[in-house]
């Protein structure tokens, strides 16, 4: 592999080519992120032709975290490293609802204006389509907090 191993982190794999670094943003790293953090897009894969990659030091990923990365780019895969070595293996599922990370597509809708978290399940996955627990509206287009 082009990119060095780490030590401790993770390693999302799989990432749909190109979408590399919504996947930093919507795990909020940025210039503040003190540890290494390896992005490689556009590398070459089997099952999809190309893929993005990222791996980060000594950052964890708890169920939200998996849960928004699921949604943006269903196929990665998460490799949890600990002392260098590869300590569990998985891929993200896309849940049945999703609460606080998304922002609902119709200004009239009561999560857009109160404080009131908002709330959407999931209808279908290809394409990705949410329905908006206020107001039901179907959204397609993914706008995170
Ligand atoms: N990795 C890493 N640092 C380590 C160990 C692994 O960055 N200390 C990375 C590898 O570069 C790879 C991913 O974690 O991108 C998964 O590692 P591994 O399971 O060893 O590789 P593969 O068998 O190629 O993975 P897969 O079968 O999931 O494609």
């Amino acid at each position: 592999m082009k990119v060095s191993k780490i030590r401790n982190g993770i390693v999302i794999d799989h990432i749909k080519a190109g979408d590399a670094l919504k996947v930093l943003k919507i795990l909020g790293i940025d210039r503040d992120y003190e540890d290494t953090v390896t992005v490689m897009m556009n590398a070459e894969s089997k099952e999809y032709g190309k893929k993005d990659i990222v791996k980060i030091e000594n950052r964890e990923l708890d169920k939200e975290d998996l849960d928004k990365i699921s949604l943006l780019s269903p196929t990665a895969t998460v490799n949890v490293i600990r002392g260098s070595k590869v300590a569990e293996k998985y891929g993200v599922k896309i849940p049945d609802e999703i609460e606080g990370v998304l922002e609902c597509t119709n200004p009239e809708c009561i999560s857009n204006s109160e404080q009131v978290s908002t709330k959407f399940s999931i209808e279908s996955s290809k394409p990705m389509m949410l329905r908006c627990h206020y107001c039901e509206r179907l959204i397609s287009t993914l706008r995170f907090k």
